[in-house]
């Protein structure tokens, strides 16, 4: 549906940087971007608010108020130089299916909410998933504590929105489920020749900040052998990352960001980190693996007399999808007349969150060579056309049953 792409891209121009699609948790883009999605909602014919939690809330009450809510969206935070697809995607597909059902003035049983989670990707704190968490009501200390770049930790960013994330929890409720639509984000719909998948289930995932003090000093004077050089630690650690993640099929293990403090040509690092990113679908094997590359770590730390700082910011088993949610989307899917494919998913979703507090499936959208995390991210309106389709049948057919 060229609406749902074109409102993607108009909303890719939201940005905290020139240039380039950059929204993170708490920032004055995701407030605009909440207000502009905010604005969609309401033509849509929903009650709009933000939670406790800086989720953008749509709500469309249902016939019958006895039969519960369904969660439907995605999130609307970025990774840095994003796509336009990555999480508006779900969000605004789910704001369509609403405005086709008020339009042809179908009314379901039971209510339905239109999730914009204000943070799945965790670019702020290096984490993931706070706004999902936080509706799942299982933000805990060790997530409030964690402090970003500037010191401001999760409690304190969250006090913008309310007197805490415990506000925007929706435990105790009726709920039917949560159904995310998503970009498939990999390359095995295009090579399937299909426009959507079903979603089996969800790989585990764990990230870690580690942080690395030496001593810095005179890049000319301090001969090598009395060095206690922070990046070159840190050098060994990253190739040890790789070969983790080489070593182990199925494993992808990745250091997306790298700094070195003081930062200038002439001086030893005295300081570096590193951001760790390390996924399987076997929860032991992920597990296992992070154990080996830490005490790496710790071993590196000692030989080259530097302190080594391991700062778990998340640890997410691998999560399945449910059955019976899933099997209605499939039944969508074959009535539109799309080749029935069920695949699990790499990537991390609001899913993995919220599979704690309700049923939970999910619905891939082809994209164009796979390519995501990337401003080259691109979908093709046909296939997104079937997948709003397979949303609304969807829907219809949970209203029925
Ligand atoms: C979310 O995009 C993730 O898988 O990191
Ligand atoms: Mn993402
Ligand atoms: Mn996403």
């Amino acid at each position: 549906m060229e609406g749902v792409v074109r409102r993607c891209r108009e909303l890719a121009r939201v940005s905290e940087e020139e240039g380039r699609l950059t929204r993170w948790f708490g920032g004055p883009a995701m407030a605009r971007a909440n207000a502009l999605v905010g604005r969609w909602m309401g033509e849509a014919g929903m009650v709009v608010r933000v939670d406790a939690a800086g989720n953008l809330v749509g709500h469309l009450p249902g016939s019958d108020p006895e039969a519960g809510t369904l969660l439907l969206g995605s999130h609307l935070d970025t990774v840095r130089d994003a796509g336009a697809f990555d999480g508006p995607l779900g969000v605004l597909a789910a704001i369509e299916c609403v405005a086709r059902l008020r339009a042809e003035e179908v009314s379901l049983p039971f209510s339905v909410d239109v999730y914009g989670f204000s943070d799945e990707e965790g670019l702020r704190f290096g984490t993931a998933y706070l706004g999902s968490a936080a509706v799942a009501g299982t933000l805990g200390p060790e997530t409030l504590d964690v402090a970003d770049a500037r010191g401001v930790t999760v409690r304190e960013a969250l006090a913008a929105f309310g007197p805490g994330p415990d506000g925007a929890s929706r435990r105790g409720e009726r709920l039917l489920g949560y159904v995310e639509l998503h970009i498939e984000q990999g390359p095995v719909l295009e090579r399937r020749d299909a426009p959507v998948a079903v979603v089996t289930a969800i790989a585990g995932a764990t990230r870690a900040e580690v942080g690395i003090r030496g001593r810095s000093g005179h890049a000319g004077t301090v001969p090598m052998e009395l060095r206690r050089d922070a990046a070159c630690a840190l050098a060994e650690l990253v190739l040890a990352v790789e070969a983790a993640g080489r070593a182990e099929p199925g494993m992808v293990a990745t250091v997306g960001r790298l700094t070195v403090e003081p930062g200038a040509p002439n001086v030893i690092p005295g300081a570096a980190a590193a951001s760790l990113d390390v996924r399987h679908a076997d929860d032991a094997v992920r597990t296992t693996s992070v154990t080996a590359l830490r005490e790496r770590a710790d071993a590196l730390g000692g030989a080259r007399g530097v302190e080594v700082r391991w700062d778990e910011r998340l640890s997410t088993p691998a999560v399945a999808m449910d059955a019976r949610l899933s099997d209605l989307l499939a039944e969508a899917v074959a009535a539109r007349g799309a080749p029935d494919v069920r695949l699990p998913s790499a990537a991390g979703h609001d899913a993995v969150a919220l599979s704690v507090l309700a049923p939970t499936a999910m619905l891939f959208v082809r994209c164009a060579g796979g390519v995501s995390h990337h401003p080259d991210e691109s979908v093709d309106p046909a296939d997104v056309a079937v997948a709003l389709d397979v949303l609304d049948g969807f829907l219809r057919r949970l209203g029925a049953s």
